[in-house]
């Protein structure tokens, strides 16, 4: 069966009734499929011509009846039955930022590779941070948690090795595309210091992951890394892999403690990343516990109606001002989608309007009482396929199940932020560190009014853009590195699963 690419007129070719979304993977097209091709999230959807082909029972489920018309299907239930033509989503080819020049003739490369995200900083010799570039990570089209994409090695005979090799390409694309712009040749690139988390550490030394998705959740390897290019061949001519804790403490929160000095912290310190998962670990009293909670990867975009990462156009913040839901973009560019910060915002509004309860529930018109509540409703929210949604625009809108989302979300966090503090038995700490995918753009005010954070924190919050690749950025100088393989003998880890208040806790802290 005959594929052609609408935008570049390239051609591929698939086995009848293969699906769509497999062939156009093999072809290194990665479209966005965060819930790994059950066919449950929606977000595959692709614009086909003939409009008119088959629809399957996800997409009357999933797609509007305008998108049905239009030709809108899900790539991951749609096998081919015959020749047909698509336009891609909007391809994220990623900034290279150059911050400083330099005469220098060697470098290094700090990379966090983030489920969601690849970020990487070229740095000079004197540790100055030079250029930065990120890119939403390639193996999104592989499901947007570990647990998905650990399902899809064991799902297929060789995917572990296709998500290794994507992974590898990716980092060498990005590297190259970093150098070149940079101006520096590929092989001045002395070390690369690479975090992620324990699952995308195991995919990028082509390891097998699934042990860490199953009982015990052990992962085949933790240690640091040491490796010249011939052993994993990514263009440095050293690769340094900081230690991972646990299977779900990696080691970009090994980083996170590099960089916030945990070890030697003389008060007591909660650092919180919240990306895909929400980990966090916590300096008090002469020792370091941490925990991770599965928050699933709503901060993040994923699992919403119009979720995106951080990427331009993503709507960031959201707030009111004379009776209008006013909105800000990445790159101040037209909304494509909504930020886990920009919901978070615009939660906030609708709480304080009275339009979204305590419980999450979303009001009828007749139950909203104030003047403002009822205008924003009006302009706003409209009832679509009996679900009622907030339109920031005709195309970007949060709906009634989205906030359930954020509720778990924001429920695993908190309850294992507690856990922490309780274990330490501090009520408050000295500061409370936040960082990740979500820090960027978060409002803290926002975030207390949704319960994320209990308001006695509200004094101590501090939002730090990506600890994680600061503290690889850190660790290339090597005494640095050195230091980060304590932190794998030092941290106590708690497994919240098994913790005999968490389930109280995570229902409790469900209200907003
Ligand atoms: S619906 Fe296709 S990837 Fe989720």
């Amino acid at each position: 069966m005959k594929i052609t690419n609408l935008q570049t007129g390239d051609i591929y070719f698939g086995e009848k009734d293969q699906m769509l979304i497999d062939v156009l993977n093999q072809n290194n097209l990665f479209i966005t499929a965060p819930c790994g091709g059950k066919g449950i999230c929606g977000k595959c959807k692709l614009q086909l011509l003939p409009a008119d082909t088959p629809v399957s029972p996800q997409d009357l489920k999933l797609l509007t009846s305008a998108e049905l018309e239009n030709g809108f299907r899900l790539a991951c239930t749609f096998p081919l039955t015959q020749d047909i033509s698509f336009f891609p989503p909007e391809e994220e080819n990623g900034l290279v930022q150059i911050w400083k020049r330099t005469e220098d003739a060697t470098f290094g490369i700090a990379v966090d590779i983030g489920t969601t995200t690849i970020e990487m900083v070229l740095v000079g010799c004197s540790g100055e941070k030079l250029a930065q570039f990120s890119m939403l990570n390639r193996q999104k089209s592989f499901g947007a948690d570990v647990i998905s994409r650990i399902n899809y090695t064991i799902e297929h005979s060789n995917g572990l090795s296709v998500l290794h090799q994507i992974l590898l390409h990716q980092i060498n694309h990005m590297i190259d595309r970093l150098t070149e712009e940079y101006g520096c040749p590929k092989n001045a690139v002395k070390k690369a210091v690479v975090v992620a988390n324990t699952t995308l550490i195991h995919l990028l030394l082509n390891r097998d992951p699934r042990s860490i998705a199953f009982y015990p959740f052990t992962p085949l390897l933790k240690e640091a890394q040491v490796l010249p290019p011939e052993a994993l061949p990514i263009h440095a001519q050293e690769i340094d892999i900081l230690p991972c804790i646990s299977a779900y403490i990696g080691a970009d929160i090994t980083a996170n403690m590099v960089y916030f000095d945990l070890e030697h912290a003389k008060k007591n310190i909660l650092v919180v990343d919240i990306g895909t998962n929400g980990e966090m670990a916590l300096a008090a009293n002469g020792t370091i516990l941490c925990c991770s909670t599965a928050a699933g990867p709503a901060f993040e975009g994923a699992n919403i109606s119009c979720g995106v990462g951080g990427v331009p156009g993503g709507v960031c913040r959201v707030w009111l001002e004379e009776n209008r839901l006013r909105f800000h973009t990445i790159g101040n560019r037209d909304a494509v989608g909504l930020c886990g910060s920009g919901a978070i915002d615009l939660l906030a509004v609708l709480l304080e309007l009275g339009i979204v309860d305590s419980s999450g529930y979303m009001a009828d018109f007749s139950e909203v009482t104030s003047i403002t509540g009822m205008k924003i409703y009006r302009q706003s929210i409209r009832e679509v396929d009996n679900e009622k949604r907030i339109y920031l625009t005709d195309k970007v809108w949060l709906s009634a199940k989205d906030i359930r989302e954020f509720q778990l979300a924001k429920s695993a966090v908190f309850s294992g932020m507690q856990i922490l503090l309780r274990e330490a038995g501090l009520a408050v700490p000295d500061r409370l560190i936040v960082t990740g995918g979500l820090g960027n753009h978060l409002n803290i005010e926002s975030a207390l009014r949704i319960g994320l954070f209990h308001p006695s924190l509200k004094e101590v919050i501090e939002v730090v853009e990506n600890g994680a690749l600061a503290g690889a950025v850190q660790c290339i100088d090597s005494a640095e590195f050195e230091r980060s393989k304590r932190y794998k003998n030092t941290c106590n880890y708690i497994e919240l699963s098994t913790h005999p208040d968490f389930s109280e806790l995570y229902i409790e802290n469900m209200e907003f």
